[in-house]
């Protein structure tokens, strides 16, 4: 593999930047009162060090009006100048040839009362249903105030050294509020046809000129606000067209926040989104960069042959590997651990008002102190089960230079990652094998696999130390029916050991049995590799395809004991799925208890205790929990031996979870 353009320079203004790898602006959660801390700059230093052309941090909020997160950057007070400036010098220091660039954010009408201890602001007073919260109208005063603060905000940062400020006019904040008809109903200057809703951003940008003079100001816009009665691709080319002028770069991302089409979740097809970057790109002469679900050097690469964008975003890709533009570079492709667009450790904690951290780079945020321990003496070790936890424990333990066997009961490695990717829009988590794969051949892991271990095996093999990773076994519930011979464990049907019927019924919504739900539901539905052909040569309407494309014939019913689903589905992809389900037609009943399956029919109580029943059922499945599987343990603890369990051999866990557990005891022992 060959890269034509990605480790090229290019300008913005007047300054290089060495390549075309952006790593763009992403609250962690890590900054003390809006001050830079130590593990903000460890952050940035290590992606300095990875290669990665430009960094951009934040948001950071220029007002405390527009904060939007309890532990955002503040660039709203000269208070803060020093710490940035540390912040800026590290990072210089880190990589001579790496720029950084303050983002300014506000969050207008989507900051929340409960953080910034009033009542929000706004173009007018309409309901967020982010913030869930009813702005203030701003007044001509509090607009020249916060277009001040973005002035004041960006000579900061000017004077902090950092290489640029861009403004974070994208996702439905401040910026896009004022130019959006949805949120803008003002009738004075500021508001009404396209023209006067960009007042404020112009006004605004206008006033940092003056301020901050021959400086890069770059602009990052939604190419799409993807929600009913807002701006499309269509008026964002015209904003981007009326500003370019004033501006240094566009940095082009996704929708708003409250947009029902998926942003950022791993069922969005990488690359998704680079037709809005070229849409801009069409209009502007300023460089473009593209954001987004690109995770993947090659089609960052792709994306700017094609003409669609001058330079790339790559997000949570740098958050899972800091290295990943060196290594490509390098044509080191195998080595990269690749984001698969979890959300889980990153944009999940965001929600949850925690720092980051991530599923595949359990140091992310936090490198210091997570970083790998040098060992005081070689030690062997076995670790049984190559799931996650086991394949990171292994990977870590053998890095620091231990002796590491795995042995693993299937025929292959990954445990539950062969059962989790395969659901639709699940796909990503396969490159998780993949990446294992090539850090076992690298680091010399010896690998036994179709290898059951039982205790004369470990007599055997004698080591020093064992990890027990050996996963989780089904809790079968207690209903009577449940051992008939078409009830099924819902993970038996991604393995194929279960077959799927034309009724079925799934017990337990939670993520299991919700991703269960829209495979069922999408079963045999036509491939887009399939509709491409049929329609490409006409064999098919395009109506009848599209049909067949969205969904498959099969009926599903998912039943819930509590009164929601998916309860430990992190906030940013739970609603991704649970709006699958609906769209494809899966009926989902909560607050059930199911009391019989029959031959042909399943029985429950509804919430008000009546008797119902579902017919015609052919197929039933239980996603009724997990419970460790830890039955050997006590054996080898009885036999001396330095034994730990890690993952869901401990307690069922989620991958992220485990991971981490598999990194900490690769990391301790
Ligand atoms: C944890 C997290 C925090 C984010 N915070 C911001 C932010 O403050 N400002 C912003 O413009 N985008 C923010 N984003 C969006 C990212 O900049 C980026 O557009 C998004 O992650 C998609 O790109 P990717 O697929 O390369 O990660 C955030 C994303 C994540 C995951
Ligand atoms: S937590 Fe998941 S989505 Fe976030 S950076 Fe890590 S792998 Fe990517």
């Amino acid at each position: 593999m060959k890269f034509f353009k990605l480790f090229t320079p290019f300008k913005i203004r007047n300054t290089e930047i060495s390549n075309r790898i952006i790593m763009p602006a992403m609250h962690l959660g890590l900054a003390d009162q809006g001050a830079i801390t130590d593990r903000l700059i460890d952050f940035y230093v290590e992606r300095a060090k990875g290669g990665a052309g430009m960094l951009i941090i934040g948001g950071c909020y220029v007002d405390i009006y527009g904060k939007g997160l309890p532990s955002m950057i503040a660039v709203d007070d000269d208070k803060f100048i020093s710490g940035l400036q540390e912040f800026t010098e590290a990072v210089h220091n880190a990589r001579d040839d790496v720029k950084v660039c303050c983002q300014l954010y506000h969050g207008g009408a989507y900051a929340f009362p409960q953080i910034i201890g009033k009542q929000p602001i706004a173009p007018s007073e309409v309901y967020s249903n982010f913030s869930n919260t009813t702005p203030r109208k701003m007044t001509h005063e509090d607009i020249k105030r916060e277009q001040q603060a973005f002035a004041d905000a960006a000579v900061r940062a000017q004077k902090a050294g950092f290489d640029a400020v861009e403004i974070c006019a994208n996702a439905g904040y401040l910026m896009d509020q004022f130019i959006s008809p949805k949120t803008n109903k003002r009738t004075d200057e500021y508001g009404g046809d396209l023209e006067d809703r960009l007042r404020f951003p112009k006004e605004t940008i206008e006033l940092m000129r003056m301020a901050v003079d021959d400086y890069i100001i770059g602009y990052r816009i939604s190419g799409d606000d993807f929600v009913p009665g807002s701006n499309t691709y269509k008026e964002k080319g015209v904003v981007a067209e009326e500003l370019s002028d004033l501006l240094d770069y566009f940095n082009v991302t996704g929708g708003w926040h409250e947009t029902k089409v998926p942003q950022l979740t791993m069922d969005v097809p990488e690359g998704a989104y680079t037709y809005l970057a070229e849409n801009i790109k069409r209009r502007v002469k300023i460089p473009i960069f593209s954001s987004n679900r690109i995770n993947d050097p090659i089609v960052a690469e792709e994306t700017l042959l094609a003409g669609k964008a001058d330079a790339i975003c790559m997000g949570r890709a740098l958050i899972a590997d800091p290295f990943l533009p060196q290594k490509a570079k390098d044509k080191d492709l195998h080595s990269i651990i690749h984001c698969v667009a979890c959300n889980q450790g990153c944009f999940d904690n965001v929600f949850a008002l925690k720092p980051i951290t991530c599923l595949r780079n359990a140091r992310a945020a936090d490198e210091q102190r997570r970083g790998l321990n040098p060992i005081e003496e070689k030690k062997k070790i076995m670790v049984i089960g190559a799931g996650p936890a086991g394949l990171e424990a292994a990977r870590i333990a053998a890095t620091r230079g231990h002796d590491v066997t795995i042995f693993e009961k299937e025929d292959k490695i990954g445990g539950l990652i062969n059962v989790i990717w395969i659901p639709p829009g699940r796909n990503e988590f396969k490159r998780m094998i993949d990446d294992y794969t090539y850090w076992i051949n690298k680091l010399n892991i010896d690998v036994n696999l179709n290898t059951e271990v039982t205790l004369e095996t470990v007599q055997e093999f004698n080591p020093d130390a064992v990890f027990l990773a050996t996963g989780s076994l089904p809790v079968k519930p207690k209903i009577s029916g449940i051992d008939k011979d078409h009830v099924y464990w819902a993970n038996d049907v991604f393995t194929k050991d279960a077959p799927v019927g034309r009724n079925n019924v799934i017990i337990g919504g939670g993520a299991t049995g919700i991703e269960l739900a829209i495979y069922l539901a999408e079963f045999g539905s036509l491939s887009c590799e399939e509709f491409k052909f049929l329609t490409f040569y006409d064999a098919l309407e395009t109506d009848v395809a599209l049909d067949m494309l969205y969904r498959g014939k099969n009926k599903v019913t998912l039943l819930e004991r509590l009164p929601k689903f998916g309860s430990i589905l992190g906030k940013t992809t739970k609603w991704v799925l649970l709006d699958k389900v609906d769209k494809l037609g899966v009926e989902k009943l909560a607050n059930v208890n199911v009391t019989e399956i029959g031959d042909d029919y399943v029985k429950y109580e509804d919430k008000e205790g009546v008797d119902q029943i579902i017919d015609n059922v052919d197929k039933v499945y239980y996603a009724t929990g997990v419970k460790s599987n830890d039955q050997l343990y006590k054996p080898i603890k009885k036999m001396g031996i330095d034994v730990q369990k890690i993952g869901s051999a401990r307690k069922p866990e989620t991958a992220l979870e485990a991971i981490e557990k598999g990194y900490k005891s690769g990391n301790r022992i």
